[in-house]
């Protein structure tokens, strides 16, 4: 299972990167834009900063959505660093681009997947990851983890090469799920990872060993 974060702060990746866990970077429009990075270069340069951070994938998406123009943002951001991964959204100029810059040779990631047909028709068109958001669906009070068990069943009976992503991770316990779940990849946010950490007998456990140590010192 790799884990991805999913954010464009250099402060949070750096941090997870430390931890030694972290394989890859996913962001979006969104989370550059909170980070405010604007225009072409300074776009570049943050995604070189990112590589040059992390070991492993990092996806940067299109903004254009008709055909021709996700295709040459793609080539220009996959043009950046070897470790990009062009991020495509499920729409019928997204899949049609996705199997052409696969042809090429060029990593892609569907994103905002929130369908089993979408996420077939990704790894149909030769993605190399796709991205189910599970926290948007489980907001719209359905249950997201239906989407990973379905997709994760499908992917399965035909053997797709396409790496299931889950995305639009809101907590820790749905990192465990997916897990359970068996998806490829889990894309989070810095808290949830860190929580993965978290208990309440680790702590208490630990004072109690240290005082004990302390004592037999005395
Ligand atoms: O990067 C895509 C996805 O993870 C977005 O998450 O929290 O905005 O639904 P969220």
């Amino acid at each position: 299972m790799k884990f991805f974060i999913d954010t464009a702060n250099i402060d949070e990746i750096t941090e997870a990167g430390s931890l030694g866990i972290l394989d890859g970077v996913t962001t979006n429009p969104s989370l550059m834009a909170k980070e405010g990075i604007s225009g072409e270069e300074n776009i570049i340069k943050h995604y070189e900063t990112i590589c040059n951070i992390v070991d492993g994938h990092v996806s940067a998406e299109v903004i254009a959505t008709d055909m021709d123009g996700m295709i040459d943002e793609g080539l220009k951001l996959a043009s950046i660093h070897s470790q990009i991964v062009v991020k495509v959204p499920a729409t019928a100029n997204g899949i049609k681009a996705i199997n052409h810059l696969s042809h090429k040779g060029i990593k892609t990631n569907c994103t905002l997947v929130f369908s089993t047909g979408q996420a077939i028709l990704a790894a149909k068109a030769g993605a190399t990851y796709v991205s189910p958001f599970i926290g948007r669906i489980d907001d719209m009070n359905y249950n997201g983890m239906d989407l990973i068990d379905q997709m994760v069943q499908v992917y399965h009976n035909y053997e797709f090469e396409t790496q299931i992503l889950a995305a639009s991770i809101r907590n820790t316990r749905h990192i465990i799920e997916c897990a359970e779940a068996g998806v490829d990849v889990v894309t989070s946010p810095l808290k949830p990872l860190k929580g993965l950490l978290k208990h309440p007998l680790t702590d208490i456990g630990l004072e109690k060993f240290l005082a004990d140590h302390k004592k037999a010192q005395q």
